[in-house]
């Protein structure tokens, strides 16, 4: 049986023994391999530096949003995306000025919407007519001017799955393009005192690895830019979001960043060319294909059992709390014995999380002989895990460190069992 290990390119643990990381850290833990990340990172920001076009690459901070990675993205001079007073707040305590923060959401509270005027992110991200209102009244009580760009919805098919496809003509995100709300909103922006208008968004979803679909998206913007143009107002900036896949199995391995670059600016090019209007700033997002392969998840196996099936069963000391996309998006996941990755497979195995369900992580694992007290390294589980973690039947979030040249360091904390109960209020009194 093949084993994975052959195409494990990395240790991707940042040159730490996985039993070492265990044993000081505990398990299940989240390590994030530092020059994974940030030559991710970098090599995002190079591939999209072509001449005669500006272009930024924004880090889709939704991914993995901590503190110490918000400060690598902006030390690899990324700007961040944020969607929630949370996200913003992380972003400040990583050190990202408000300037290189650009503001998302579908459904920004009040207060989001305030602090993202007061504090003066570069761009907000506009999804909603009601929203715009909203915030060029925040903006005029303030006195400032709000940076905005107008979200629309492109309306283009995406092969990925239904839950992370955004741009179907049902999805919730922006404003319509064909019934004339999205030139609608471009008028409204262009001309309230208080907002700036800049340019045009779309995110057509994640996990597209179909280049293509960016072409028609760039070219969707690029049609509604010569509308506003034609009604005279200039779209400095076109962003056309995130979503590139990563993380998919080595059989089909992700599109490049340079293969993503050519696309969107082969068909800008074809655009723009000959136009009277001028070049805009092109910005991208991604969130995943940054930081999904720099991550491996580290579990102890607990339990070996065979199933009524036949199925060899692995039950790990963590499961859809740490990492709920198995169940979310049937997403597949590569691992490996971290105590004898070379070693070879006898069989295929189904991992399975330690929660109140059929949490099964990788329905069949190739692994050597895997035993209770095992360390199994999960693959690729940078992004959207801990992001998404929660803590089903009171599980305690896990801990997350950053690994680099042999040394690890704790970027968040495993949650304390306080911590898990302590927002419960008992009554003191019986009813
Ligand atoms: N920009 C916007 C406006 C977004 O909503 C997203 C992702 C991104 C950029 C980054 O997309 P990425 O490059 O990471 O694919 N929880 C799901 C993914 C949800 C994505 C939400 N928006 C998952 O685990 O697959």
């Amino acid at each position: 049986m093949k084993s994975h290990n052959a195409e494990r390119m990395s240790d991707r643990l940042g040159g730490c023994e996985a039993s070492a990381l265990a044993a000081s850290f505990g398990t299940p833990l989240l390590v994030i391999d530092e020059a994974v990340l940030r030559s991710r990172m970098g090599r995002f920001r190079e591939a999209f530096v072509r001449g005669g076009w500006r272009a930024s690459v924004t880090y889709a901070g939704k991914a993995l949003l901590l503190a110490e990675i918000a400060r690598i993205a902006n030390d690899e001079g990324l700007a961040v995306d944020v969607c929630s007073l949370g996200e913003l707040e992380t972003a400040a305590r990583g050190g990202v000025p408000a300037d290189h923060c650009i503001v998302h959401g579908c459904y920004k509270t009040e207060s989001e919407l305030r602090a993202a005027v007061e504090r003066r992110v570069r761009h907000v991200v506009v999804d909603h007519a009601d929203e715009l209102r909203a915030l060029s009244s925040i903006a005029t009580e303030t006195r400032t001017v709000c940076d905005v760009l107008i979200r629309v919805n492109p309306s283009i098919a995406v092969t990925t799955h239904a839950a992370i496809h955004t741009s179907a003509p049902a999805s919730k995100f922006g404003f319509p393009i064909g019934d004339g709300q999205a030139m609608a909103a471009v008028r409204a922006a262009s001309t309230e005192a208080h907002l700036k208008f800049s340019g045009l968004h779309c995110h057509l979803g994640s996990q597209i690895d179909d280049i293509s679909t960016y072409v028609r998206a760039a070219q969707t913007l690029a049609e509604l830019a010569r509308a506003a143009y034609a009604a005279g107002i200039e779209c400095e900036v076109l962003d056309l979001g995130g979503g590139l896949a990563a993380g998919t199995p080595a059989d089909k391995p992700s599109p490049a960043p340079e293969e993503w670059a050519g696309a969107i600016f082969a068909s800008l090019e074809q655009c723009f060319d000959g136009s009277p209007m001028r070049r805009p700033h092109v910005y991208v997002e991604p969130g995943r294909a940054l930081v999904a392969d720099a991550g491996t998840t580290l579990y102890r196996v607990g339990v070996r059992k065979s199933l009524p099936d036949g199925t060899q069963a692995l039950i790990v000391d963590g499961g859809m709390s740490d990492n709920p996309r198995p169940a979310l998006y049937d997403a597949r996941y590569h691992a490996y014995i971290a105590d004898r990755p070379d070693a070879q497979a006898d069989g295929a195995y189904a991992v399975f999380g330690r929660h109140c369900e059929t949490d099964r992580l990788i329905a069949d694992a190739p692994l050597p002989d895997p035993k209770p007290g095992d360390l199994l390294a999960v693959r690729s589980t940078g992004a959207y895990t801990y992001a998404m973690a929660s803590n089903y039947n009171r599980f305690s979030r896990p801990a997350v460190v950053l690994a680099r040249n042999g040394n690890a360091r704790v970027i968040a904390r495993r949650e304390p069992l306080e911590h898990v109960v302590d927002l419960d209020v008992v009554s003191e009194h019986d009813a």
